[in-house]
C-alpha cells in the first residue's frame, strides 16, 4: 500500500520494498563494528596532539604506565614497523598523520600515541596522564591566515570560448564572491576499530564504505599481504564520505593487537573524530556572468579557493560540474588549494558539487533580480543539451524537474519584489535552486547462486551505509530470475565476496546493480538453455523444471561488469585492468563529465522561509525538491535518501559549521551538543517527488544514482528566499540571524 514513506512508483520505478534489515536495526540486533564480540578484547584510547604545528621534543609515560590495567601505550617510537601508504582518493591515506605518526605535528588533534589497557577506563585515564613536550610553531588555521603555503589544482578543469570578449560585450555584467564554512561529518556511530590475529591472519572490524579499499591498505600500512586481511563491515551507522578512505587509526589497532596476542577494540571519542578523519573544508567562490538581456549566459567564470593540509593535494573542484550545467557559451574556471595547518579533508556527502553549486545557484538568482526575470524562466532560457566545451548530455530533465516542484510548491503565487509578501510580522521569502550530481559507475563483481527451490543467494562486497543498498540489489537480482524479492538473501560488508567499488560518489547502486543484473542474466540464460524465454516469469514449479531440465540444483554466477567508459582502451590509456585494479583496493569510477557523454542527475528544490521583521530568526515551513535520475529501484529509500539530504541542506544553509580557534588553528565546536544540526522541531512540511527518467545509456541498470542529489540544492534555495524575504543577500554560509540584523 502506497503512502507518504512508500510512494507509488511511476515509471522506471521499483516498488517500495521494505528494507531487509530494517527489522534487525529497530531490534537493535543489528550489529556495528565496535559490537562484534572478540575474545578476550583490550581496550584502546588514542593520544591526540594539542599543538597544530611543530615536533614531540620528549615524551613522559612514566604516570600513565602507573595506571593500574595498562598494557601498553604506543608512540612514534616503539611503531617503525607500520609503513607509510600513498594519499589518494583511492581509498588510501587521507589524513597527515597516517604518514607521520609523529613526531612531526601537521595539524591539532594528531594522534601521537595510543594507550592499551584491561579496560577503557584505565586506557583513557592514562592517555590524559601521558606527557608530551613539543617544539611549538606558529600555525596557519585557513584561508587568512599568515604562512599558509598555494598550490593549483592538478585535474583538467573546463576552459572553452573567449570569455574575457564575450563578457567584455555582454549587456548585463554580475560578478560576486561566495563562502562555506568547515563542517564535518558527525556520523553517530563513532570512528571504530576493532582488530584481532590468528596466526598471521588479520581480521578487521571497521565501519567502511570500501571493504576492499580497507583491506589493501591496512596490508599496505602493516606490510603483510592482503591475503592476510580479512575487513568486516556489516551496518555502517553513518559515514556519509568520512569512512570511506584508510585512517591513521587501524594500522595502529592492528599492530597493538598482534603486539600485544590479544584484540584489541578502539572506539575514539567524539571530539577526536574531527581530527583524525576527514572532513569538508571551507571553500572560496569568485563568480562573473556576461548575459543578454533575454538572460542567455554567453560568458561564466568560476574560480574557486579550498583549504587542505600542508603535505595533502587533496581538493573538490566542483567547478568541473558547475561549468557544464547550463548551455553557458564560454566557460573559464580554476582552483587555488590553500596549505594550513590542518588534518587533510575529504569527501562529504555529494562532493565536487555541494560548496560550488551553492555558488552557481546564489549566483543565478542574483542574475534573475538584475534581469528583473523569473529565476525558473532564467534556467529555461539556459537550458541546453550541450555544454560550452560542444559535450552533449545523455538525458536532462532539469526544466520537467522545475515544472513539477513549481506547480506542488505553489511558484505562481510568489510575487517577486523582496519583503513583498507576509503573513503578520513574518516575512516569507520562496526560493529556488537547481540540484545536480554527476552519474558515478565504477567496475564491480559479485556471486549470485541461485538454487532449484527458487531462493536466491547474492554475494558482493557492498556497504550498506543506511542508503539501501541490500534492498535494491535484492530487488534486481528477484527481477532478473523472476522471483520474489523475499526469497533473495543478499550478503555483503565483507571482504571474502567479490568486490565493488567505494560506497561515494553516488555509485553504489549503479554498480551493484549493473554487475548484479549480469549475473542473473548469465544464469537465466543457462537455466532456459539459450532458448528466448522471457526472464524469471517462474512458479515456484517453473524454476524447479528448469533445473530439473539441466539436471542440476543450483547454479552460480561470479560476474565482472566494466562501464563502457573505463574499459581497456589503448588509444587513451584511460584505464588498463579495472577488475585486477579493483581487487588491490583501487575503484574505477567514470561518469559525470568525464565521459563521451555527459552524465548528471538533476533536480529542482523549492523552499518557503519565514522570517521575523525584528527579531529575524529563519524558520524554514515548507521545502519541495523534484529530482530525475534515471530509474528509481525503490521508491521508498529513494524517497528516504532525498528527504535526509534536503534536511542536511537546511542545515547546512543555517546551522552547520566547525568553528576554528585562528590561534592555535584548533575546532572548538567539537562534540555534538555546540554543533548545531536540525532537530524534528525545525523541520515542518517536506515533499519529495521523483520525476520518471530513463536512460539506459549510463548503465546496465539505468541507475543514475540519488545518494548525494538531494543534498545539493538546499541551501542555495534556502539562500535565495531568505533574501526574497529580507532583501538581504547572505553570501557565506551558514545564515545565521545576526547575519540579517546588519
Ligand atoms: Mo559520499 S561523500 O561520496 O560518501
Amino acid at each position: 500500500m502506497s503512502n507518504k514513506a512508500a510512494p507509488e512508483p511511476k515509471a522506471n520505478m521499483g516498488g517500495p520494498v521494505i528494507r531487509k534489515e530494517a527489522r534487525l536495526k529497530v531490534t537493535g540486533e543489528a550489529r556495528y563494528g565496535s559490537d562484534m564480540p572478540v575474545n578476550n578484547p583490550a581496550f584502546a584510547y588514542l593520544i591526540t596532539s594539542s599543538i597544530a604545528r611543530g615536533t614531540i621534543k620528549s615524551i613522559d609515560l612514566a604516570e600513565a604506565k602507573a595506571v593500574p590495567g595498562v598494557l601498553e601505550i604506543f608512540t612514534h617510537e616503539n611503531t617503525g614497523e607500520l609503513k607509510k601508504v600513498s594519499y589518494g582518493a583511492n581509498g588510501g591515506g587521507s589524513t597527515t598523520s597516517i604518514q607521520d605518526f609523529g613526531p612531526k605535528i601537521q595539524h591539532d588533534g594528531q594522534i601521537v600515541g595510543m594507550v592499551v589497557a584491561n579496560t577503557f577506563e584505565a586506557a583513557r585515564e592514562a592517555a590524559y596522564k601521558a606527557k608530551f613536550a613539543y617544539d611549538v610553531q606558529p600555525p596557519s588555521a585557513g584561508f587568512d591566515s599568515k604562512g599558509v603555503d598555494e598550490s593549483s589544482v592538478k585535474k583538467k578543469l573546463p576552459n572553452a570560448g573567449d570569455v574575457k570578449e564575450l563578457y567584455d560585450a555582454a549587456a548585463v555584467k554580475f560578478e560576486a564572491s561566495y563562502g562555506t564554512p568547515t563542517e564535518h561529518h558527525n556520523p553517530i556511530e563513532l570512528f571504530t576499530t576493532t582488530a584481532v590475529w590468528n596466526n598471521d591472519q588479520l581480521t578487521v572490524y571497521e565501519p567502511s564504505q570500501f571493504m576492499h579499499g580497507l583491506k589493501n591498505n591496512v596490508a599496505a600500512k602493516l606490510g603483510i599481504e592482503p591475503g592476510q586481511v580479512h575487513t568486516i563491515s556489516n551496518f555502517v551507522g553513518g559515514a556519509f564520505g568520512a569512512k570511506a578512505q584508510l585512517t591513521p587509526r587501524t594500522g595502529l589497532v592492528a599492530l597493538a593487537a598482534r603486539k600485544l596476542n590479544r584484540p584489541v577494540k578502539l572506539v575514539a571519542a567524539r571530539d577526536q573524530g574531527f581530527t583524525i578523519a576527514t572532513y569538508r573544508a571551507e571553500t572560496r567562490h569568485n563568480i562573473r556572468i556576461g548575459a543578454g538581456r533575454d538572460g542567455k549566459i554567453a560568458s561564466f567564470e568560476h574560480e574557486g579557493w579550498e583549504v587542505t593540509s600542508r603535505p595533502d593535494s587533496y581538493s573538490v573542484a566542483g567547478v568541473e560540474d558547475s561549468a557544464r550545467l547550463y548551455g553557458f557559451a564560454s566557460v573559464k574556471t580554476g582552483v587555488t588549494l590553500i596549505h594550513a595547518d590542518r588534518n587533510t579533508p575529504g569527501f562529504m556527502r555529494s562532493p565536487p558539487v555541494v560548496p560550488y553549486i551553492y555558488a552557481l545557484e546564489s549566483a543565478m538568482d542574483e542574475l534573475a533580480v538584475k534581469l528583473a526575470m523569473d529565476p525558473i524562466e532564467l534556467r529555461r532560457v539556459n537550458d541546453s543539451m550541450t555544454d560550452a566545451t560542444g559535450k552533449q548530455w545523455s538525458s536532462r530533465s532539469l526544466m520537467k524537474c522545475y515544472d513539477e516542484g513549481a506547480a506542488a510548491f505553489g511558484w505562481s503565487k510568489r510575487t517577486a519584489a523582496p519583503g513583498s509578501m507576509s503573513d503578520g510580522e513574518w516575512l516569507i521569502g520562496y526560493g529556488c535552486a537547481s540540484a545536480v550530481y554527476p552519474t558515478h559507475i565504477g567496475a564491480a563483481t559479485a556471486r549470485v547462486q541461485f538454487n532449484a527451490d527458487g531462493r536466491a543467494n547474492v554475494q558482493l562486497a557492498a556497504h550498506e551505509i543506511g542508503t539501501g543498498v541490500m534492498t535494491v540489489v535484492a530487488q534486481m537480482a528477484a527481477e532478473r530470475l523472476g522471483i520474489p524479492v523475499e526469497q533473495v538473501q543478499v550478503e555483503l560488508g565483507d571482504s571474502k565476496f567479490p568486490p565493488v567499488p567505494v560506497a561515494g560518489g553516488s555509485n553504489q547502486t549503479a554498480s551493484c546493480c549493473s554487475v548484479v543484473m549480469q549475473a542473473c542474466d548469465a544464469i537465466m540464460e543457462k537455466l532456459n538453455g539459450g532458448r528466448a524465454e522471457t526472464v524469471g516469469g517462474g512458479s515456484a514449479d517453473g524454476v524447479r523444471q528448469k533445473f530439473d531440465r539441466l539436471g542440476v540444483s543450483t547454479l552460480e554466477q561470479y560476474s565482472e561488469f566494466v562501464p563502457g567508459d573505463a574499459r581497456p582502451n589503448p588509444v587513451v590509456g584511460l584505464v588498463t585492468n579495472p577488475i585486477k585494479k579493483l581487487y588491490d583496493g583501487v575503484p574505477t569510477l567514470v561518469g559525470g563529465s568525464h565521459g563521451e557523454k555527459l552524465m548528471y542527475a538533476l533536480g529542482a528544490n523549492f523552499v518557503e522561509v519565514r522570517v521575523p521583521k525584528y527579531t529575524r530568526e529563519i524558520r524554514v515551513p515548507r521545502l519541495v525538491g523534484a529530482f530525475a535520475s534515471g530509474r528509481i529501484m525503490n521508491t521508498r529509500t529513494a524517497r528516504s535518501q532525498h528527504m535526509g539530504a534536503m534536511i542536511w541542506g537546511i542545515s547546512s544553509a543555517l546551522h552547520e559549521a566547525t568553528e576554528i580557534d585562528e590561534r592555535n588553528a584548533r575546532y572548538t565546536n567539537d562534540n555534538l551538543a555546540d554543533y548545531l544540526i536540525p532537530v524534528n522541531a525545525d523541520i515542518k512540511q517536506l515533499d519529495v517527488i521523483m520525476v520518471p527518467e530513463t536512460d539506459n545509456s549510463v548503465n546496465p541498470a539505468g541507475v543514475k544514482g540519488i545518494g548525494e542529489l538531494g543534498n545539493v540544492g538546499t541551501a542555495a534555495a534556502v539562500a535565495n528566499a531568505v533574501y526574497h524575504a529580507t532583501g538581504v543577500r547572505v553570501r557565506e554560509l551558514p545564515i545565521r540571524l545576526e547575519k540579517l540584523l546588519a
